[in-house]
């Protein structure tokens, strides 16, 4: 009998909506939320404290083996604690952001992060968010989602969410950064960014995100059903999704 729960990984560029879409279908199948995105900023936070040069893989790579990384899942929330402390306040710097897109490409630290990913995906029960989710770190999920966005959105979306959190900046230097992070994503040697075949590509760029997430829905309560036919033929009742 296979498992009940599914993977769901959902990729895609910075800003496509990936986080709240992931936490709201994740909400409405009473799944788990890993946001793999914030294990690479708790590095990039942890790099910054340690006055580690960022732009040297090595000294970054042999800084993340010393560090016991510990991920508490809880309903929407994906909190990351360093070493006993807990970072999720600060993954969202700015310069966080800056040193984890420059660190991600490093494959030692992709290495590394590979296990925790797993170990708490292969329970099943989960929405994964991130770059390589689908073509990387879980080839073997059984829904795959490509979020996608023009640029020029994904840039104002970025832009109204920093104004909120009070950070200045402007619609140039946003869009400047999201085409930056775009190109490290895309052009790095290991686990680029990238559209798997099997991947359910929505276009979110006209789309709000209640309608973004109705898609998702439908489609995963589609392959529910299906697998729920199948391991069940007679029509006896099978255990939740
Ligand atoms: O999704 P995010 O903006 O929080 O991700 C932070 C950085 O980590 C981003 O620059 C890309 C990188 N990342 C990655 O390479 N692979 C993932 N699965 C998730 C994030």
């Amino acid at each position: 009998m296979s498992r009940r729960k599914l993977i769901i990984a959902i990729d895609g560029p910075a800003g496509a909506g990936k986080s709240s879409a992931a936490k709201s279908l994740a909400g409405k199948l009473g799944y788990l939320t890993l946001d793999s995105g914030s294990l690479y900023r708790a590095i990039a936070w942890s790099v910054i404290q340690g006055k580690v040069d960022h732009t040297r893989p090595l000294e970054v790579e042999s800084t993340c083996e010393k560090l016991r990384i510990k991920l508490c899942l809880e309903g929407e929330s994906t909190e990351v604690w360093v070493d006993e402390v807990n970072v999720t306040s600060h993954l969202r710097l700015p310069e966080v952001t800056e040193v984890s897109s420059t660190i991600s490409a490093y494959p030692g630290i992709r290495h590394q992060l590979l296990s925790i990913q797993r170990a708490i995906g292969n329970q099943g029960g989960v929405v994964i968010e991130g770059r390589d989710i689908g073509t990387v770190v879980f080839p073997e999920a059984e829904m795959k989602f490509y979020l996608d966005a023009s640029v020029r959105v994904r840039a104002l979306r970025r832009y109204h969410d920093l104004r909120l959190k009070g950070v200045e900046t402007d619609i140039e230097t946003t869009t400047k950064n999201i085409e930056d992070r775009d190109a490290k994503d895309r052009q790095r040697e290991f686990a680029p960014l990238r559209r798997g075949e099997d991947a359910v590509v929505i276009d979110s760029t006209r789309l709000k995100l209640d309608e973004v997430i109705d898609r998702m829905y439908c489609v995963v309560m589609e392959l529910i059903a299906r697998r729920e036919k199948i391991e069940t033929p007679s029509g006896e009742h099978s255990p939740g999704v």
